[in-house]
């Protein structure tokens, strides 16, 4: 391991230059305008594998393509393969006047690369690209086979990736998959994160009037659109901070009570949390700690809400129209499909006769967990102490990888969530980051990961 870890210390100049490159491409998918972006990003990607000595191409798909660089075969031999995901598409920047620079335009303060993605997920997969660059450049042996999967689709849903799988298990069967795309509590406590929470989002529209309407002329005598959706937003949510979907928590698995013991000790204080989220106090469901609430409870979160007029000064109008963007985020042993038929049933019966509600479900995944005790985990573990020379900890995790369980789909494999991200990085808010710190552990990780995994 010396070769590789001198390897890794003496290029981490050129590596951070090429992750700024990497952070350069605006490849943004929820936004159709940055498709030719997300191209381009992919075809980097792939030269950059090629370069580093990985059999690499770029394979379509029905929307953004996926990059697959395999290391090199040893002709006659089966040895352990593992697939590494990753994703190069990230979050919309906006705001942008928030940014305090350019979300495009990578900038080193500190030991903080500021940028779109940075973090979320272009350092966390370049990491593991440079750990195998090393093993590569130095002649070493890799211990197994790996094959790397980065796709273009992860915050829209993966449904593309889903299908890719699907048509090429054969070429995919592996082990196990080794993602970073999750966080860890501090750069005292690697982490390996055992559970992740489901989604199904959806797009309510409150339709009213043809048109916007003279609010003094008609004002009265109509129903408004914008209070009608604010009422029925309302009823969501309890003061217990229950959500109020009909059967929505029939399914939800208990929590033991060693768990609650486990997720306890996690660093970290209330006062602390509410200071950083810059908020006049705490909110969550009843019976719940902060940690339980955001990592193994279910919820139920307006993301977007719009009507009317927002521009300066005023308009006296009743909107024709008023939209929110919501998602709900599930825990085991929650259906996505059972709970997007109650929720549509439930927003519909809220729904006063003076309006006309469209409601469009949108991408769903399942909530995912796995044991922190198999071999994988403990392997996985050891390489963690390895990197950091810290004790790591095991955790959940309130953010969704709609793939994973596609991998335990297709591909009958358990995936080991290995991240890097720190809770002030702002993954996908504005001033996004990555620590360059977390950057070189990360590849030393990936490094021993492979060593530890064959051992
Ligand atoms: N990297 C995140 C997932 C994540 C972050 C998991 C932090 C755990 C902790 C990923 O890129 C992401 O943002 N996923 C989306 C998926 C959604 C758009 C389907 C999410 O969780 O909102
Ligand atoms: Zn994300």
């Amino acid at each position: 391991m010396q070769k590789i870890i001198d390897y890794l210390q003496a290029n981490q100049s050129r590596f951070i230059e090429e992750l700024c490159a990497y952070v350069r491409f605006p490849s943004v998918s929820a936004q159709p305008q940055h498709r030719p972006d997300l191209q381009a990003c992919a075809e980097w990607l792939v030269s950059h594998c090629q370069a580093l000595g990985l059999d690499a191409s770029l394979r379509p798909t029905a929307g953004n393509p996926i990059v697959v660089a395999k290391t090199p075969r040893k002709a006659g031999v089966k040895r352990p393969h593992y697939v590494v995901y990753g994703h190069y598409d990230v979050q919309p920047p906006e705001p942008f006047d928030l940014w305090k620079s350019p979300p495009f335009e990578p900038r080193i303060v500190g030991t903080s690369l500021f940028g779109r993605g940075a973090c979320d997920n272009k350092g966390q997969n370049l990491a593991h690209l440079k750990a195998v660059e090393a093993y590569l450049k130095t002649g070493t042996e890799l211990p197994c086979d790996l094959t790397f999967v980065i796709e273009g689709e992860e915050e829209v849903g993966s449904k593309n990736l889903a299908t890719f799988l699907k048509a090429n298990r054969a070429e995919l069967a592996c082990d196990a998959v080794v993602i970073s795309d999750t966080g860890m509590p501090d750069k005292k406590h690697p982490a390996l994160t055992y559970a992740l929470r489901g989604i199904a989002a959806f797009e309510l529209i409150a339709h009213g009037p043809s048109r916007d309407l003279h609010s003094g002329i008609f004002g009265g005598s109509v129903d408004n659109p914008a209070m009608a959706l604010s009422q029925l937003l309302a009823k969501l949510r309890d003061k217990k901070g229950r959500v109020t979907i009909p059967g929505f928590y029939d399914d939800v698995a208990p929590l033991s009570a060693f768990e609650r013991k486990e997720l306890a000790r996690l660093p970290g204080n209330d006062k602390a949390y509410q200071k950083f989220l810059g908020v006049p106090a705490l909110f969550g469901e009843s019976g719940y700690t902060s940690t339980e609430q955001r990592t193994a409870r279910p919820t139920l979160e307006i993301n977007g809400l719009t009507s009317g007029y927002q521009g300066e000064g005023s308009k006296t109008i009743i909107p024709a129209w008023a939209r929110a963007k919501l998602t709900l985020r599930l825990v085991a042993n929650q259906d996505p499909k059972k709970i997007v038929k109650a929720a549509t049933k439930y927003f519909k019966e809220l729904c006063p006769p003076s309006i006309r509600l469209e409601v469009k479900a949108g991408h769903g995944a399942e909530p995912y967990i796995v044991s922190p005790t198999s071999p994988e985990a403990k392997a996985a573990l050891r390489a963690l102490k390895l990197a950091w020379d810290r004790e790591p900890v095991m955790m959940r995790e309130g953010g969704s990888i709609p793939i994973v369980n596609d991998f335990k789909k297709f591909l009958r494999a358990d995936t080991l969530l290995l991240g890097l991200a720190l809770p002030d990085d702002n993954a996908h808010s504005p001033n996004e980051k990555f620590d360059l710190e977390c950057f070189a552990k990360g590849q030393l990780m990936g490094a021993h990961l492979w060593q530890e995994l064959t051992k």
